[in-house]
């Protein structure tokens, strides 16, 4: 592993101690075989001036689950330290009285939860502290004779501490082995089937010393053959097979997921391998992925229903077979999924969570083979998985569950998103959950909707071949689809039928009929295998009230709302609904431009503002409220209801 130390970038963070302690934690945080997602931590000592004009000694420490890649100054507790090391002397201390004292030592109410590691950085009587959970460390550690391998390749330059659960009992263990050692003489400590931690005088130090073990145990794993030991196999794919997995699965959370499917080569060659439920289903690299993956992924095979069923029922055996009465068992769904011949797949419920899962399982699948390949893959015992996955932190967790966005989980198509009605309902769906693919001729909406939960592509709705691609690339990532909003459309000229132009008459048939047609029917198949289902075309008030000029546009959209109909009727019988709005005057849309609105205003005699509420209500219709009527028409409050056909328009007399 190459040291990503540089003397000048070091320089311009100046001489501060916790600015460096920033520096070399965002070093750590850029190798994801050292640390993952809020992984691993770091700390520095550093004595303060307090408003009295003592002087303090504080352990500034990574707060939990900051990223380490990312990591800024304030997200670094300062932690009393002499309360810290106390507590190390204590002979027992619960987890929530580790983090109640820790939270009470803290001196600035702003921070962070100090990590859960505080203590253990606190006696450890160095200024730097690293601590990380190493791939390559943790994997030789996660066998038969994992402590003589970490001897042949350290010597006596670390500590070797027997695993522990995280927290006071590690510390303690620690606290209680140090009495016997000079640290001056260890560069480290090798926390057995779990990391390891380093430490120096200064962040210098430190780091490389993390770098030097770390390369050390690639070494080895090199020398052995491990790093070559990785099966590749060349990606398969089945999109619908993906579609069904996730509906199963959604089913077995009970709540909408979204499944993002590695197809690399690795995951690939994994889900090859003849022994992948003997090696796959021995447990984690380390307890601090079980909160995330589960102990083992669901192995798929034929059936995946059964497969699923079969992991639920193994799960609550584990479960009652290691639980007190105190103890609420977790939701018993998998986390991620081996799927033979296509690769992995994680899940979550949304797009940062399924992410977290994906990353850990591309670890995971590699380090098993490296496992594999000196000796053995010879995980935590279930004793310590399941210590690690029911502890009292995470049991506290479940009676604090925050309320489920409504359309959390979903995965929703957008066309026309750059702009208007299409970019509001993408942002409406995206705030109540839903991952939001929206497509848009215009090149921005990759920038516009280049956000969480909603991805912009570049597509034309009128090729065919670019819708394809695109609606394929949705599945892909995201694992199936439950939304389709048809949306994109454009208001040909005002053209007497008399003088329409062929071109004019055709553009509009194209774009809001043809286009309509065709990327639902390749939407389809995917729908069939959707969440609750649902599509909303947007057509217009020029469906039900034609205005004279505008054959292009009206006979379009008629000819849309009939093919919704159909739509609604074809496909009633696989539970998806199709449903359709006639908005009319949204203002705030490219559809109108300042020009235009004064010119119709004048047309009738009106002010702007009298014109842009010229109905029942005497109200102003915009893009957001256009959003929200299709969010509803998509979720529960609709889920009985296909085939309509909803104004949304203030109100007018012909509609009605
Ligand atoms: P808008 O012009 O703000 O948005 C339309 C979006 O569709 C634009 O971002 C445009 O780039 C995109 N688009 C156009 N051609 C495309 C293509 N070939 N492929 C992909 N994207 C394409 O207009 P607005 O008002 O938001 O329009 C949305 C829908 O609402 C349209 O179908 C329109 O007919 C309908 N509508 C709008 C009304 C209004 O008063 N704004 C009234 C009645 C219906």
């Amino acid at each position: 592993m190459k040291s990503l130390w540089n003397d000048k970038e070091a320089k311009s963070f100046g001489n501060d101690p916790l600015q460096l302690r920033v520096y070399t934690s965002r070093l750590l945080g850029q190798e994801s075989s050292l640390v993952l997602h809020g992984g691993g931590n770091t700390s520095v000592k550093a004595a303060i001036t307090t408003v009295f004009g003592d002087k303090e000694d504080v352990l500034f420490i990574k707060g939990s689950g900051i990223d380490l890649k990312t990591i800024e100054a304030h997200q670094f507790a300062p932690v009393r330290l002499d309360v810290l090391q106390q507590m190390a002397t204590l002979d027992t201390l619960t987890d929530s009285e580790m983090v109640n004292l820790q939270r009470s030592a803290v001196i600035d109410y702003t921070a962070p939860n100090p990590s859960l590691e505080a203590i253990l950085h606190a006696i450890i009587p160095f200024q730097y502290v690293d601590h990380t959970h190493a791939d390559e460390v943790v994997v030789i550690t996660n066998n038969k004779r994992g402590e003589k391998l970490i001897r042949e390749i350290y010597g006596d330059r670390v500590l070797v501490v027997p695993y522990t659960k995280a927290g006071f009992a590690l510390a303690k263990t620690v606290y209680q082995m140090a009495q016997n050692i000079e640290w001056r003489n260890i560069e480290g400590l090798i926390l057995m089937n779990h990391g390891l931690l380093t430490f120096g005088d200064d962040a210098k130090t430190s780091y490389k010393r993390m770098i030097r073990l770390v390369s050390q145990a690639q070494k080895f794993l090199q020398q052995h053959g491990a790093l070559d030991a990785v099966a590749t196999a060349e990606p398969a794919e089945d999109l619908l097979g993906l579609s069904r997995i996730r509906r199963e699965i959604s089913r077995a959370w009970g709540a909408p997921v979204i499944a993002m499917l590695d197809q690399s080569k690795e995951a690939c060659g994994f889900s090859n391998l003849a022994n992948l439920d003997y090696i796959a289903t021995r447990g984690p690299i380390t307890a601090d992925h079980i909160i995330r993956t589960k102990p083992i992924p669901v192995i798929l095979g034929a059936n995946t229903k059964n497969n699923i069923d079969d992991f639920i029922s193994a799960y609550r055996d584990y479960f009652n077979r290691n639980t007190n009465d105190r103890l609420t068992m977790l939701d018993p769904a998998p986390r991620w999924a081996v799927w033979p011949h296509y690769g992995t797949i994680a899940f979550g419920k949304n797009i940062r969570e399924a992410k977290i899962v994906f990353d850990i399982a591309k670890h995971t699948v590699k380090a098993i083979q490296y496992g594999e390949a000196i000796g053995g893959w010879l995980p935590l015992s279930e004793k310590h998985i399941f210590d690690m996955e029911y502890w009292e932190l995470q049991q506290a967790k479940l009676q604090k569950r925050d309320a489920r966005p409504e359309l959390q989980g979903k995965i929703a198509l957008v066309t026309g998103a750059a702009s208007g009605i299409g970019l509001a309902c993408s942002e409406a769906l995206k705030d109540q959950g839903a991952v939001v693919v929206g497509l848009d001729v215009n090149p921005e909406c990759t920038l516009i909707l280049d956000g969480k939960n909603a991805v912009g592509i570049t597509c034309d709705v009128t090729d065919i071949k670019q819708v394809k691609e695109t609606v394929e690339m949705t599945v892909r990532q995201f694992g199936g689809l439950d939304i389709l909003i048809s949306n994109a459309g454009l208001f040909t000229a005002n053209q007497k039928i008399e003088d329409l132009d062929e071109e004019v008459w055709y553009r509009s048939m194209e774009l809001n009929l043809s286009s309509h047609q065709r990327l639902l029917k390749t939407c389809i198949p995917y729908l069939k295998h959707g969440i609750d289902p649902a599509v909303v075309v947007v057509a217009s008030k020029n469906v039900p009230a034609p205005g004279p000029g505008a054959a292009a546009y009206s006979v379009a959209k008629a000819g849309l709302t009939q093919l919704a109909r159909l739509a609604a009727m074809e496909l009633g019988p696989y539970g998806i609904r199709v449903n359709i709005i006639h908005p009319d005057a949204v203002y705030d849309t490219a559809l109108w431009t300042p020009e235009v609105l004064e010119q119709r205003a004048k047309h009738y005699g009106l002010t702007v503002d009298e014109y842009k509420t010229k109905n029942i209500l005497k109200t102003e219709v915009s893009s957001k409220d256009v959003a929200n009527l299709v969010c509803a028409l998509v979720g529960p409050a609709f889920a009985k209801t296909t085939g309509a056909q909803i104004p949304i328009d203030g109100g007018n007399e012909r509609v009605i």
